[in-house]
């Protein structure tokens, strides 16, 4: 088992930490790969959303448990770097007064590496920022046109230059698998990342999601993306070169040196709680002992009309069950190379443990996961086939 290196946050009252997640929905531009939440939209009112976004908090601030403690603030999207810094430090500001942020807790921004939002940096740092997450994706000019952004790869190589004198923590994301890549050259680009790297990398392959250009282009056999044996060994080679790097994968696509793990991330991987605001932000509340699942409305425009009549863009609650909370606990926890406490699972899932043991046995003398007194691991292999590996164990 690997070591913990980034321990959970001891002071919080629910296993696993307590995150905060602000949805930030808009772009510049719509990447033909991307299904996320991101919507490209001409003179956003910004002191609307500002407003807006604070007040959403607040409503379900009011019912969070007194003495929960933050382990981590994280403004995601869409670009929260095109987000005014006064909007950054406004929430931040809130958060304090509501949860307390002292300097133990990590605030990240997913940035952007085009020029106008680079100059913005220093504005996130002031406002309370200490970790920046930036989407560089490609090191080459051509494979940033066939991925439709609208970066440059000098000015993503200038935007890391400046985020890493801003931020001592910092990350940047690639995506591989891309059309035409092969292995040789996959692996001289990650060799350049490394480089370029602090202590934190997250290498996404790509996916093909539906409502996408992508998907379009790739129905119609216009777009050809590696095949799965490809895509295999460019996984592997990620891993050989990252393990070398003392990089080591600590999550499917993440990875870091010990101790740069992203926590916020490790919130949600390690079934803890975390509110979401913003639009399609969900959340994971402990009530009562109960676990709820919070959503809130996907289309900005109608998320914010809902949050000025009535303090939030939220859909009704949904009560989480055991069985469910067995289930969710055991798909997060086997993303994580520290793997997933066999009693912890039990515990969700209201007593009875979820996995099929047999399953458990089968599949780790194929070598996909180990067994390691109450830890269940899932090996580099069986992080790969992930999908497969959940299916079996939970029957
Ligand atoms: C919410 S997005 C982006 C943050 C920021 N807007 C950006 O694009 O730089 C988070 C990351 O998900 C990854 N991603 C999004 N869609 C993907 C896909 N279809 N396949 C693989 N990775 C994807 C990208 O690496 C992206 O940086
Ligand atoms: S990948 Fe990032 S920039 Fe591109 S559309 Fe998605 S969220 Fe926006």
């Amino acid at each position: 088992m690997l070591p913990l290196t980034t321990p959970e946050p001891g002071a919080d009252t629910v296993p696993g930490g307590f995150g905060l997640y602000v949805h930030w929905p808009f772009c510049a531009s719509k990447c033909p790969y991307c299904d996320f939440n991101s919507h490209v939209r001409e003179g956003v009112d910004q002191a609307r959303w500002r407003a807006a976004l604070v007040r959403e908090m607040d409503h379900v601030a009011a019912r969070v448990p007194a003495g929960r403690r933050l382990s981590s603030i994280f403004f995601g999207g869409g670009t929260p770097s095109l987000m005014p810094p006064e909007t950054v430090a406004a929430l931040l500001e809130r958060a304090d007064h509501h949860w307390g942020v002292g300097p133990d807790v990590e605030v990240t921004l997913e940035a952007n590496p085009t020029s106008s939002e680079a100059a913005r940096f220093a504005g996130f740092r002031a406002a309370g920022v200490n970790r920046l997450s930036m989407g560089i994706q490609a090191l080459n000019d051509a494979d940033l046109k066939v991925l439709g952004r609208k970066h440059s790869a000098p000015e993503a190589m200038a935007a890391i230059a400046m985020a890493k004198g801003v931020f001592d923590r910092f990350s940047f994301d690639l995506i591989y698998a891309r059309p035409g890549q092969t292995v040789a050259a996959w692996q001289a680009e990650l060799s350049r990342a490394l480089d370029l790297a602090v202590g934190h990398l997250s290498l996404y392959q790509l996916t093909i999601e539906e409502g996408t250009q992508f998907h379009t282009l790739h129905q119609r056999g216009d777009l050809v993306v590696p095949d799965e044996d490809l895509a295999g060994d460019l996984y592997e080679a990620t891993q050989i070169l990252l393990n070398q790097a003392g990089m080591p994968a600590y999550e499917v696509s993440n990875h870091a040196r010990p101790g740069q793990e992203s926590r916020h991330n490790l919130v949600y991987w390690r079934y803890g709680d975390y509110v979401g605001i913003g639009p399609g932000a969900h959340g994971r509340l402990t009530l009562d002992g109960r676990k709820i699942a919070t959503r809130t409305h996907r289309a900005p425009e109608i998320w914010l009309q809902r949050v000025e009549e009535g303090g939030t863009g939220a859909h009704a609650d949904e009560f989480v069950t055991p069985e469910q909370r067995g289930r969710e606990a055991l798909m997060m926890g086997l993303r994580l190379a520290e793997g997933v406490s066999l009693s912890r699972l039990t515990a969700e899932a209201g007593g009875a443990n979820p996995v099929d043991m047999g399953a458990v046995d089968r599949l780790a003398r194929h070598g996909l996961l180990t067994l390691d007194g109450d830890r269940l691991t899932a090996t580099a292999e069986g992080r790969q086939r992930l999908n497969g590996v959940l299916a079996a164990l939970l029957g």
